[in-house]
C-alpha cells in the first residue's frame, strides 16, 4: 500500500529518512512531497492509502481525489486543518500524534519570553522571570511542559483547563483555576495552548487583555485563529505597558509591527514543532500510526470518531 508524506513545511531529513525506513519495513511504499502545491497533493493522493501531514489543508476536494485514501495522520497535535466531517463520510480514519512535538513548543514558549522580557537583546536593561506568574491556558501535552520548565525558572504557575480535573493539574504544582478572567487578571505571562475550534475562534481580544497586569505578557503558540487582532491592538494601544508574542504571525502582522515594534514579535514561520527531535518523534508515530491502521485498523489517536 502507499503512504505519501505530504508536507508544505519539510520534515527534518533524518525525520524522513527514518520515517521512510518505518515504511519500507513495513512492506508498504512510501512517497514523499515536500513543499508542493494543491495541484501536486491533488495528483499524489490519487493512489494514496495512507497520508501523514502536518498544517497541510485536507479539505473534501482533496478526500475526493484520493479514492483509495483510509487514514489521515496529522503528525502533530492540532487537527483543525483537516475536515473531519468529510473524512467521516469518506470512511477515513484521521488521527493526530499528541505528545510527540510538545517539548519542541514548550521550550520555544520560554525561548521567545526570555527574547522578549531581554528586551530582543537591544542592550536596554530586562527583566526576569523568577517569582513571576505565569497562566497556562490549557493543560494539555504542551501546557503540562510549559509548566514543568517553568518550575525551572521559579515561576508561579496557574492552569485553566475546563476539561483536565484539579487534582491532575496540583500533582504538577500548579494553581487550577476556573475563570479565564482569573488567568489574565492574575498572572504576568499568560500562555496559550488552546485548539482553534467554532468556541475558542477569536475569543482572546481586548476584554481579556487589558485585564493583565502591568507589564503582562501574552505568549501565542497556539493558532492565530484564536486572537482577536483588532481587540488585541486596541489593548496594546491603550497600554503601553503589554506586549505581545507569537509563533504565528498574525494576519494584520504588518499593522502590529508597525505600531508597536518593541513590543511584538513574531516567527516568520511557524516554528514551535520545528526542531529535528520533534520533527522525528512526530513523523516517525505518524507513520506507525498509519501503518498500524492500515495493517489490523488500529485507531486509539482517531480525532474523528
Ligand atoms: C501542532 O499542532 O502540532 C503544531 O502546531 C505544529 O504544527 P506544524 O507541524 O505545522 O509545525
Amino acid at each position: 500500500m502507499k503512504i505519501l508524506v505530504f508536507t508544505e513545511k519539510p520534515f527534518a531529513p533524518a525525520a524522513v529518512e527514518a520515517i521512510s525506513n518505518v515504511v519500507n519495513a513495513s512492506g508498504n511504499d512510501l512517497e514523499v512531497v515536500e513543499k508542493g502545491s494543491r495541484e501536486d497533493l491533488l495528483n499524489a493522493v490519487k493512489d494514496a492509502n495512507g497520508l501523514i501531514v502536518r498544517s497541510d489543508v485536507i479539505d473534501d476536494a482533496v478526500m475526493n481525489a484520493a479514492p483509495e485514501l483510509k487514514v489521515i495522520v496529522r503528525a502533530g497535535a492540532g487537527y483543525d486543518n483537516i475536515d473531519l466531517a468529510a473524512a467521516t463520510k469518506h470512511g477515513i480514519c484521521v488521527m493526530n500524534t499528541p505528545g510527540q512535538n510538545s517539548n519542541a513548543v514548550a521550550e520555544l514558549v520560554f525561548g521567545m519570553i526570555v527574547m522578549m522580557c531581554r528586551n530582543k537583546y537591544n542592550g536596554k536593561s530586562g527583566s526576569e522571570l523568577k517569582g513571576k506568574s505565569l497562566g497556562i491556558y490549557a493543560f494539555g501535552q504542551v501546557g503540562r511542559n510549559v509548566a514543568r520548565i517553568a518550575k525551572g525558572f521559579n515561576m508561579n504557575i496557574e492552569a485553566l483547563d475546563v476539561f483536565v480535573p484539579d487534582e491532575v493539574i496540583e500533582a504538577e504544582g500548579v494553581k487550577p483555576l476556573h475563570d479565564v478572567n482569573e488567568l489574565f487578571s492574575q498572572n504576568d505571562f499568560v500562555s496559550l495552548h488552546i485548539p482553534a475550534t467554532p468556541q475558542t475562534k477569536h475569543s482572546i481580544g481586548y476584554d481579556l487583555v487589558m485585564k493583565m497586569p502591568k507589564g503582562g505578557v501574552l505568549i501565542n503558540t497556539a493558532r492565530k485563529e484564536i486572537i482577536d487582532e483588532p481587540g488585541l491592538i486596541r489593548a496594546l494601544e491603550e497600554r503601553p505597558d503589554l506586549r505581545y508574542i507569537s509563533d504565528i504571525k498574525p494576519d494584520t502582522a504588518e499593522e502590529f509591527e508597525k505600531k508597536f515594534a518593541d513590543r511584538v514579535f513574531f516567527t516568520p514561520k511557524k516554528m514551535g514543532a520545528q526542531t529535528a527531535e520533534a520533527n522525528f518523534n512526530a513523523g516517525v508515530a505518524a507513520a506507525e500510526q498509519a501503518i498500524a491502521y492500515l495493517k489490523d485498523g488500529w485507531n486509539r489517536f482517531q480525532v474523528n470518531k
